[in-house]
């Protein structure tokens, strides 16, 4: 008999390392962590069993099939958008062909147990894309269904992967004898910019307001890649996975869309520049613009209507951005540097 597990592709990331810690909360789940690189000291403990390698490798892949009854995958591995920028090609392979393997994978699995994979896929704003300001203003907090034009590769992929899901889900195979329905309980949140005080982003084009975080906390003098005025949508690391267990933990029934997108606050670097100061006087930030990467981010809605969520599956975040200052932000950032300092 395989033993019963969930399987969290790109462990080691920024989302990967956290959404262990809170998964392994519950007990009776068994996690098994995949990533390129060896399993962080952070979570090894937790995890009941690892592998090391490349979400394109089939071996790999059938190994891990093989041994294992996997019930639920959260599929985190990717390459970000500034890092897909560099490489399109490479970005491609990992974030849509990756993901087909996962997809393939999860359906062989749901055949064999005879009951669908729940499926979680991080998707992201990056899939929306304005084309002028005018128009971006005017469209102030957009839904999910509007603006879908990325101008970006990870978003491209991105968006392209969630109608995988949707595929995969309700019409793989469709026109074969033994077509299956809902092998696949796919779903998914498109995130926002991320801001976690336990890791620093690396790759990402929303990295500049974590960034700014930890320079602060270090007493390092923050070189912004974007102008002070730039506004897009943001959250919590920890609003973003108890957003993920939530919606996972779901009853089907309440999914009618599978892909929601999610922020709580979008403050300009300038605001966040203003918060941190009462918390850090001295920090000093400079502005070197990157030009493209602000292209980048001026594609991205302002703000986004979050109704969606809230009405299918009741998402509720904890912190808007004065009490994630307050509550979350400063004594995580200051313990964290203290500690290691
Ligand atoms: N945070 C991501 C990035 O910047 C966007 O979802 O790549």
């Amino acid at each position: 008999m395989r033993q019963k597990i969930i399987l969290v592709t790109g462990a080691n990331g920024e989302i990967g390392q956290e959404l262990i810690k809170t998964l392994a909360q519950n007990k009776s789940k068994k996690i098994i962590a995949l990533d390129l690189q060896p399993i962080e000291n952070t979570i090894i403990n937790l995890v009941y069993d690892k592998f090391i390698g490349n979400i394109l490798d089939q071996n790999l892949l059938e190994q891990i099939s093989s041994t294992y009854e996997i019930e639920e995958i959260y599929h985190l591995a990717a390459l970000l958008s500034t890092r897909s920028e560099f490489s399109p090609h490479m970005a491609h392979e990992v974030n849509v062909t990756g993901t087909l393997n996962m997809l393939t994978l999860s359906v062989n699995q749901a055949k064999s147990q005879g009951k669908a994979i729940k499926f979680f896929f991080p998707s992201s704003i990056a899939v929306y894309g304005f084309r002028n300001k005018e128009t971006k203003i005017q469209a102030g907090a957009i839904t999910e269904s509007e603006y879908c034009s990325p101008i970006t590769m990870y978003g491209c992929n991105k968006l392209y992967c969630e109608n995988l899901g949707h595929y995969y889900s309700h019409h793989y195979h469709q026109l074969s004898k033994d077509f299956e329905h809902n092998l696949i309980d796919f779903r998914s949140i498109r995130f926002s910019g991320l801001i976690s005080t336990l890791t620093e982003p690396q790759g990402g084009t929303s990295d500049y307001i974590p960034q700014m975080l930890h320079a602060a906390a270090r007493g390092e003098t923050y070189n912004c890649f974007v102008q002070n005025n730039t506004r897009m949508p943001f959250m919590l690391m920890s609003d973003a996975i108890n957003s993920i267990i939530s919606l996972m933990d779901s009853p089907i029934d309440y999914i009618k869309s599978q892909v929601y997108h999610l922020s709580t606050f979008n403050p300009t670097p300038e605001e966040f520049y203003n918060c941190l100061i009462q918390y850090f006087p001295d920090f000093k930030i400079n502005y070197e613009i990157n030009p493209k990467r602000q292209e980048m981010v001026n594609s991205w809605p302002l703000d986004l209507n979050c109704e969606r969520a809230i009405a299918e599956w009741k998402w509720n975040p904890q912190y808007n951005l004065e009490t994630a200052f307050r509550e979350y932000l400063i004594p995580r950032i200051k313990k964290q540097y203290d500690t290691k300092g």
